[in-house]
């Protein structure tokens, strides 16, 4: 079998998908992010960003969970999945708000989110942009709010994922992020791999979620 290349082209993938590709239960890290959200006593109905949000299974699981969710892709077979995903879970259209739109020319603005997450989706932009924009996310997260980001991890490929081209870290790199030092209280730092069919290999994948403390 050819070695595994990540997608490039995500909206053919969701268009072909029998389903949702990525299923339609929240992923680790937006359930992380949710869990420390009510630890710490998030506003019942704050803002949240999902950024690369795909089909909606985590912008529908934040917006199920209460709060009011800003979503971003480029594909527009995720966004229309993403409506079905609402409806389908009895969640109103009214709570979020869906574009389709480049990262690249998402403006974050200041100091906004309650909860910010990009659940791997930095790693599809270049080596130099990624960076920046955990960057600008973080500056987007409220004080007090919760900032999630997951990309590849470069263990991914020792199982033969070519990723060279990609951004990835592992999650002693992305935990670098988020100093204690720069005004973050780290939350989770998690590193995973796992097997999916789809793809029939393992992957692997870093996360950290933090809390922003000082600005
Ligand atoms: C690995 S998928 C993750 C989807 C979702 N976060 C999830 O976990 O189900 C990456 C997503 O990022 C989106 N994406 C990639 N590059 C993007 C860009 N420059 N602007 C907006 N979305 C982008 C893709 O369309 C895809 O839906």
């Amino acid at each position: 079998m050819p070695a595994f290349r990540p997608p490039s082209d995500w909206e053919t993938v969701y268009a072909a998908a029998e389903g949702y590709h990525f299923g339609e239960e929240p992923s680790q890290i937006a359930r992380t992010a949710l869990s420390f959200y009510r630890l710490f006593e998030g506003p019942r109905d704050g803002l949240a960003l999902d950024l690369g949000s795909g089909e909606g299974r985590d912008t529908a699981f934040l917006a199920g969970a209460g709060l009011k969710v800003a979503a971003r892709d480029v594909s527009p077979t995720g966004l229309a999945k993403t409506r079905m995903l609402l409806a389908r879970t009895g969640v109103s259209e009214d709570r979020v708000d869906l574009e389709q739109a480049d990262i690249r020319d998402f403006a974050y603005p200041a100091e906004t989110y309650d909860l910010a997450l990009a659940a791997n989706v930095y790693q599809f932009l270049t080596l130099e942009e990624a960076p920046l924009h955990i960057a600008r996310l973080q500056s987007a997260t409220k004080l007090g709010g919760i900032c999630a980001v997951g990309v590849f991890s470069p263990a991914m490929a020792g199982w033969g994922a070519q990723i060279g081209d990609h951004f990835s870290a592992t999650a002693d790199e992305l935990l670098a992020y988020f100093s204690p030092r720069s005004g973050w209280l780290p939350l989770d730092r998690t590193e995973y791999w796992t097997y999916r069919p789809v793809n029939e290999m393992m992957v692997s994948f870093a996360y950290v979620v933090a809390r922003k403390e000082l600005r």
